[in-house]
Order: C-alpha cells, then sequence, then structure tokens
C-alpha cells in the first residue's frame, strides 16, 4: 500500500516537474511591432491579408511564429500561406514559408494555433516582416436570409477589430473593404472611421496577448454567391494522343433564397434592379488548345455556349438554362480534349508522369467537395500522386470497353477549396509500351478472324453457285 502511495507521489512530482519545466523552457518571446490586417469583402471568398512586423525581444532565436484563430474561423478556413519579406539589392522580394496547424491547447477561449517555420531563426534583437494571406469561404451569411427578386442582397460579417495573435501587438489597424458604399451598421471600437468603401479600425496600441473585441458588419453584396457543392472530375489519359476530361458540376446558388414567384419578364427587361444577386452566366478557364468542347445537362446538349481559344488559355462562357437565385441549383456536364504532349512528361527515372491542375476551372467559384479521378492507361503501374496541400487518396479500377486487365485509376479528394487551389499537381505512374499494342492487337486480330470468315463464306457461296 505504502509503496503505491509512493509510486503514485513520485509519478505526480515527476509530472509537475515536467509541466515546470515546460513553463520555464524560455520560449522566444516575440513581440509584434506593427501589425496591419486588410480583408477583402468584395465576393463570396473572404480574404484577409495580414503583415506582421515581428521582433524577438528573448534571448534565444526563435524558429516559428505563431498565428492564433477563433475556433469558428477554422471550419471555413480554406487555404492560409505566408511568406517573408526579404530585401536583395534594394529589391523586395518573398520567399514562401511553411505553415502548419499545431496542438497547443493551453490558447485562451479555444484558439486555434497555426505555426509558420522560419527557414532562418530570427535571432535576439531582430526584426522580420511577414505577410499571411488566409482565405475562408461560407462565412458571409445572408440577412434576411430570403428576399423577393426586386431586393438586393444583404449579409453578415464577423470578426475581431483587433488581430488576434499570442503575442503583445504594439501598435495595429484593421481595414475592411465592401463591395459597395452601402452599409447598413457596423460596430465601432474606437477610433472608427468609414470612408466610402472602407472602414478603418485603430490604430490601437499596446494590445496584450489574445487580445479579441468582436465586431459586427451588415452590407450589401450583391457577387455572384456561386457554389460547387460537388464536383467530380475525370481526367483520362490515352497514350494514343489526347486526355479526355470530363466533369459534373453540382452548382448552388449559397446567397439570401429566393422569395416569391419567378417572373422571366421583370427579369429580362430590368437587369439592373431585378435579381441582382442572381447570376446566369459562368466561366470556365481551360488549357490553351483545347477541343470537342461539350456542355449538356440531363435533358441534352446546350448550346448557349461560347469558346473562345487562345495560345494561353481558352475561355468556355456558358449559361444554365435558367438564372440561379438564392437556393437554386443546376446540374450539369462539360467535357473536352486537350493534346497530350502538353500535359504528359517523362521524368528522369524513366516514368511518365501527368502534370495538370488541381482545383475547379469555373471563375470565382467554391467548391465543397472536389473529386479528381486521373484514368491511367491500361498496363500502368505504381501510381503516384503528388500535390502541393494536403488530399484524400486512394486507386480504385475503371473498365472499359477492349479493356483486359482494367485501368488504374489514381482518386483524390479535398473539401473547401477556392481558386488559388488551382495550382499543378502531378501523377507518376510506370509503363509497359507492350500494353500498347493491346488494343491494336485485339482489333486487328477481330479483324483478321472477320476477313478469314468472309472469305471464308464467299469461297463457299462462290463454290456452290458454280456447281450450278
Ligand atoms: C452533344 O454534343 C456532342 C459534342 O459536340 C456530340 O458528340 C453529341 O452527339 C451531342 N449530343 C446530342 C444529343 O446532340
Ligand atoms: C507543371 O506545369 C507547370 C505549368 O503549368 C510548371 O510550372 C511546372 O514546372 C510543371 N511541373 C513539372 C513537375 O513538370
Amino acid at each position: 500500500m505504502e509503496f503505491l502511495l509512493k509510486a503514485r507521489l513520485a509519478l505526480i512530482f515527476s509530472i509537475i516537474a515536467h509541466v515546470s519545466l515546460l513553463a520555464f523552457a524560455s520560449p522566444p518571446e516575440l513581440q509584434i511591432v506593427n501589425a496591419e490586417k486588410r480583408i477583402d469583402l468584395n465576393s463570396q471568398i473572404v480574404k484577409v491579408f495580414l503583415t506582421l512586423k515581428v521582433e524577438n525581444t528573448g534571448t534565444s532565436p526563435a524558429s516559428d511564429i505563431l498565428l492564433a484563430f477563433p475556433p469558428t474561423e477554422i471550419d471555413h478556413l480554406s487555404l492560409i500561406k505566408a511568406a517573408i519579406a526579404t530585401r536583395k539589392k534594394k529589391k523586395k522580394s518573398y520567399l514562401p514559408l511553411d505553415v502548419k496547424q499545431t496542438e497547443k491547447l493551453d490558447a485562451p477561449n479555444g484558439a486555434k494555433i497555426f505555426s509558420i517555420s522560419l527557414l532562418d531563426p530570427l535571432s535576439p534583437g531582430a526584426t522580420a516582416t511577414f505577410e499571411v494571406l488566409y482565405i475562408s469561404t461560407h462565412t458571409l451569411k445572408p440577412f434576411p436570409e430570403e428576399i423577393s427578386q426586386s431586393e438586393s442582397q444583404l449579409v453578415y460579417y464577423h470578426d475581431s477589430a483587433y488581430v488576434l495573435s499570442p503575442y503583445h501587438i504594439k501598435q495595429q489597424s484593421t481595414f475592411i473593404k465592401t463591395p459597395s458604399t452601402k452599409v447598413e451598421s457596423f460596430t465601432k471600437v474606437e477610433p472608427t472611421n468609414r470612408v466610402s468603401k472602407e472602414i478603418r479600425y485603430g490604430p490601437y496600441e499596446d494590445r496584450p496577448p489574445y487580445s479579441f473585441s468582436p465586431i459586427l458588419l451588415h452590407f450589401e453584396n450583391n457577387h455572384p454567391f456561386a457554389v460547387v457543392e460537388e464536383l467530380v472530375r475525370e481526367v483520362e489519359i490515352s497514350h494514343w494522343g489526347s486526355i479526355q476530361i470530363t466533369e459534373h458540376y453540382k452548382l448552388a446558388h449559397a446567397g439570401a433564397r429566393h422569395k416569391g414567384v419567378f417572373s422571366r419578364v421583370e427579369y429580362q427587361s430590368k437587369p439592373s434592379i431585378s435579381g441582382v444577386s442572381s447570376f446566369r452566366h459562368l466561366l470556365a478557364r481551360l488549357p490553351p488548345k483545347v477541343h470537342s468542347v461539350y456542355y449538356r445537362d440531363e435533358i441534352g446538349n446546350i448550346s448557349s455556349s461560347h469558346l473562345r481559344t487562345g495560345i494561353l488559355k481558352s475561355e468556355l462562357e456558358f449559361e444554365p438554362r435558367y438564372p440561379l437565385f438564392g437556393g437554386w441549383k443546376a446540374t450539369f456536364v462539360i467535357g473536352y480534349g486537350l493534346p497530350l504532349q502538353d500535359f504528359l512528361f517523362e521524368s528522369p527515372d524513366g516514368r511518365r508522369y501527368l502534370n495538370f491542375t488541381f482545383g475547379c476551372p469555373l471563375a470565382e467559384t467554391v467548391v465543397d467537395k472536389l473529386t479528381l479521378k486521373v484514368v491511367l492507361p491500361e498496363g500502368s503501374t505504381g501510381p503516384s500522386a503528388v500535390v502541393p496541400f494536403q488530399v484524400e487518396q486512394h486507386l480504385e479500377k475503371k473498365y472499359s470497353y477492349l479493356d483486359v486487365v482494367g485501368r488504374t485509376v489514381v482518386v483524390l479528394e479535398k473539401k473547401n477549396l477556392v481558386p488559388e487551389h488551382n495550382s499543378a499537381f502531378q501523377v507518376y505512374y510506370s509503363f509497359n509500351p507492350i500494353f500498347m499494342l493491346a488494343e491494336p492487337l485485339m482489333l486487328v486480330s477481330a479483324f483478321f478472324f472477320f476477313f478469314v470468315a468472309c472469305i471464308a463464306y464467299l469461297h463457299i457461296d462462290l463454290s456452290i453457285s458454280k456447281m450450278q
């Protein structure tokens, strides 16, 4: 009994010792000399640009800088990027840095912490300037939630007048850009100024770590709230010279729900005031040299599309069968072909790889869920995908006609995407060229047997007619 108690006491003491060690291992002391936060509320996608001038006031070098987010913002966060400003020969440039979410449990009010890893530690007494961009979706809440065809759309936006940070901030300001001058209301945290389409909070001085002061904006935003709830893109590689892409879209208008009846007459005669938050034109940015483009929905082909091809890119402009109002949905398919040599390459180790664009080709849309399937040629082995951000991945098999062993499909899945995710990714695989002969051989042998059968038939037929 006594032994057990001693053991327990020893355990408790060792825990206390560890905790205090953690607390006293003098973490690098940082402070933010100047913080500037610029929030862009022009579209449905909220972009926040942070400029932080950080000073190391401690005695040990700092190898990372921490960023804090309110827990409610995390689910909406789609992308976060950081860079350090460097000066080389008086030219300012930015070096991208790695940002990762870290588990830090002692942050007040459940704040979530991200850590920016520095390439070179910030030495005591030194300062450095960091640029952070983070993008969130579904953060603008329509209010009223339902509007009629003649009303314009108003939305709410929540944030803090102070930059949420684990560090003391000496001086800071927050600037918010609204799409129009129509701002119904906004919280004031003195000093607060509004000039035209911009609201400025601050400057504020000497705010302790984790200072937070909630603000609420209510303003007009008639930007199309085009959300692809689900997008399935299939990229099929054929070594016979082309890549075939098929994209299945489930598109929705995620703004204030439409109320009452839809009047097409009113919509067409007063386009500037009727259905201002609705949309009907969609734009897909496709690679150059795109060919065999089609656009159809469940009813059939839709001809109301225009394709402009260029040297650097092509643009497909199209319209669903009806304009989309809040809460309305449209389902459609876009398909196109691309020349193989623009996207398929050989790597130095002899493997082949597809270099293609991730994300969604539709301009200014949010994608709730993307499934990207890369169908490799029959006989490909050992596929591996390289994507610049975290994605879920697995393999599938697909059989099409004339396939003997089936095709390997690399499936990549990601949630909550914005146009900034449209960056290059690669799928590497090994391929034995003998498989290229499989299909033609099957065709040739099929034809061969067909001809033999025909000749045999004709021969028999002729010989019968001769006999008569
Ligand atoms: C739809 O368009 C595609 C490509 O232009 C064409 O191959 C197909 O036959 C068309 N289908 C119908 C039903 O018109
Ligand atoms: C993939 O293509 C992009 C341009 O679209 C290019 O910048 C990049 O270097 C390519 N990556 C590889 C590994 O070939």
